[in-house]
């Protein structure tokens, strides 16, 4: 795929196989600086990411070196490159989890093709087989099911940050369990325990990293973008009623905190994709797409990025506690 941060610039692989759907269940390689949550997937070698936060003293030196004098004075005076610094203090910020694959992937690719600085999280730690430029020291390695697991992720996003604002969480990582036919798990077959991961994956996760990030977020007039699903608000043959329920749950969790945090300067959307092509779809959703949706197409994940992006931008600034429907008009029905 060209243009993709984890194939392009100096350190590509084009035989890397991050996009490939049948590599995204092998963790891959843990690289040198990325940081491990506990209850992630094991990786050997991983520290706290060097050289992330940044240092209090630079941004200091940059307000003092911009004052008096013009830019190319002060290079010439200074062998340290000031329009660098200034440009790495001014990149807007972005969390985004699930971004491993899928749909997560392109809203990092996109954000990463806009300017932004990206954290990126997924159980899967960050591949040394196919890294991008930062990917290493910003990726984050966290089990979004387990409790403990994210809330040492919100302490090392809070580390790296430093001082710095955040400017988006995107909110994507989601499940959605199968009966052991591969079949969508009904309300009354679907046990506790599967519930109680679905909503801690797709619903509790997303909050308690909206809570925690709440303070740099408020500093960067930051947005929230949830990614819900079509099936948050209708009956869908293969997502289940564990995944309705926690995407239904997701959608009036937008509302809620739109609510509350508009005040504070922060915005929360979410988008409600319908079917779109990764790994989570289910075979027959061909289907679906020639009797449901009046685009007759599947939708592509960076028609969903695209979306995403708008949100976080300067474009969407008095857009709060809406969800937009990516879904080729799927939910006007047939
Ligand atoms: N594709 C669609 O048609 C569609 C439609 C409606 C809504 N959505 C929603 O869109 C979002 C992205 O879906 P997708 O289609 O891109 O799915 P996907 O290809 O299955 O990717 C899911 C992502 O979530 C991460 N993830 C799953 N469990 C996790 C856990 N316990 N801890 C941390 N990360 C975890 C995965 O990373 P690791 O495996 O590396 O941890 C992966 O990056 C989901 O919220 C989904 O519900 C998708």
């Amino acid at each position: 795929m060209s243009g993709c941060p984890f194939h392009d610039g100096a350190q590509a692989n084009p035989a890397a196989p991050l996009h490939d759907r049948s590599s995204n269940s092998e963790p891959a390689t843990q690289a040198p600086g990325a940081t491990q949550a506990p209850g992630a997937t094991q990786a050997p070698g991983a520290t706290q990411a060097p050289g992330a936060t940044q240092a209090p003293g630079a941004a200091k030196a940059d307000t003092r070196a911009a004052a008096p004098q013009s830019e190319t004075q002060n290079e010439l005076a200074c062998p340290v490159s000031h329009r660098h610094r200034s440009e790495e203090t001014h990149r807007p910020i972005a969390v985004v989890t699930g971004a491993s694959q899928g749909i997560g992937h392109a809203i990092v690719r996109k954000f990463y093709d806009h300017g932004w600085k990206v954290y990126t999280l997924a159980r899967t730690p960050f591949s040394s087989v196919c890294p991008w430029a930062e990917g290493m020291t910003q990726h984050i390695s966290v089990d979004l099911s387990d409790e403990a697991s994210v809330r040492i992720a919100v302490d090392v996003l809070k580390e790296q940050l430093g001082d710095r604002p955040l400017n988006a969480l995107v909110n994507n990582a989601g499940i959605s369990p199968k009966n052991e036919q591969g079949l969508r798990l009904d309300a009354t077959e679907t046990d506790l325990s599967t519930y109680e991961r679905v909503m801690m994956v797709n619903v509790f996760a997303p909050l308690l990293l909206t809570r925690g990030l709440l303070e740099p977020l408020q500093q960067g007039k930051g947005a929230v973008v949830n990614v819900s699903s079509i099936a948050g608000s209708r009956i869908h043959p293969f997502a289940g009623a564990a995944y309705a329920m926690s995407k239904s749950a997701l959608s009036a969790m937008t509302r809620e905190l739109a609510f509350e945090l508009g005040r504070k300067g922060v915005r929360v959307n979410s988008v409600a994709p319908g079917e779109i092509e990764t790994a989570i779809l289910s075979a027959g959703t061909d289907k679906i797409v020639q009797t449901q949706v009046p685009m007759n197409r599947i939708g592509n994940p960076k028609e969903v990025a695209d979306v995403v992006m708008f949100l976080c931008s300067e474009a969407a600034s008095y857009v709060n506690g809406s969800e937009i429907q990516i879904d080729g008009g799927q939910h006007i029905g047939s």
